[in-house]
């Protein structure tokens, strides 16, 4: 077991439907802490950039207009083996195969409206982390 920290992101759909309360309720029952938070609009070049790694994926603009259609909250979560606990509270990507009572399972409106971004390796999860939040912001 060791304590890690992951990237969050409650998309558009959640902000939009005013979710991001019972959202946090489940990350909060789960055991993980939310250590960092902000709510922002990204940019569609923003989008871009932080979904770079499926640039080549025919998904991908559709991705990235879905990341723009609202505002976002970036969260730091933190726990023991966050990365892989986050996941596992999510959910598969696409919310009809979803287990339930996790996250996509209750609030997903479909594959690409599926509520939650999370790291998927701690490698990741740092970058990522890098990418909303300055040093500053990621209080000990
Ligand atoms: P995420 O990165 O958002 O946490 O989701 P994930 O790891 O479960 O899924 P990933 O394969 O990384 O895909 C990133 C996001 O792209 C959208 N997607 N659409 N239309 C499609 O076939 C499709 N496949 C993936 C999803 O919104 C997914 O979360
Ligand atoms: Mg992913």
């Amino acid at each position: 077991m060791s304590l890690q920290r992951t990237l969050s992101i409650l998309k558009p759909d959640v902000t939009r439907r005013n979710l991001t309360g019972k959202v946090n309720a489940k990350i909060e029952e789960s055991g993980l802490h939310i250590v960092a938070q902000k709510r922002l609009f990204l940019t569609k070049e923003q989008a871009q950039q932080f979904y770079a790694v499926h640039a080549e994926r025919a998904f991908f603009n559709d991705l990235c207009d879905s990341m723009c259609a609202g505002p976002i909250v970036a969260q730091v979560l933190e726990g023991e083996n966050a990365v892989s606990h986050y996941r596992d509270i999510m959910g598969a990507t696409n919310p009809a195969n979803a287990a339930e009572g996790t996250i996509r399972r209750d609030f997903a409106e479909s594959i690409e409206a599926n509520s939650v971004h999370g790291s998927d390796s701690l490698e990741n999860a740092q970058i990522e982390t890098a990418f909303f939040f300055s040093q500053l912001e990621l209080v000990g």
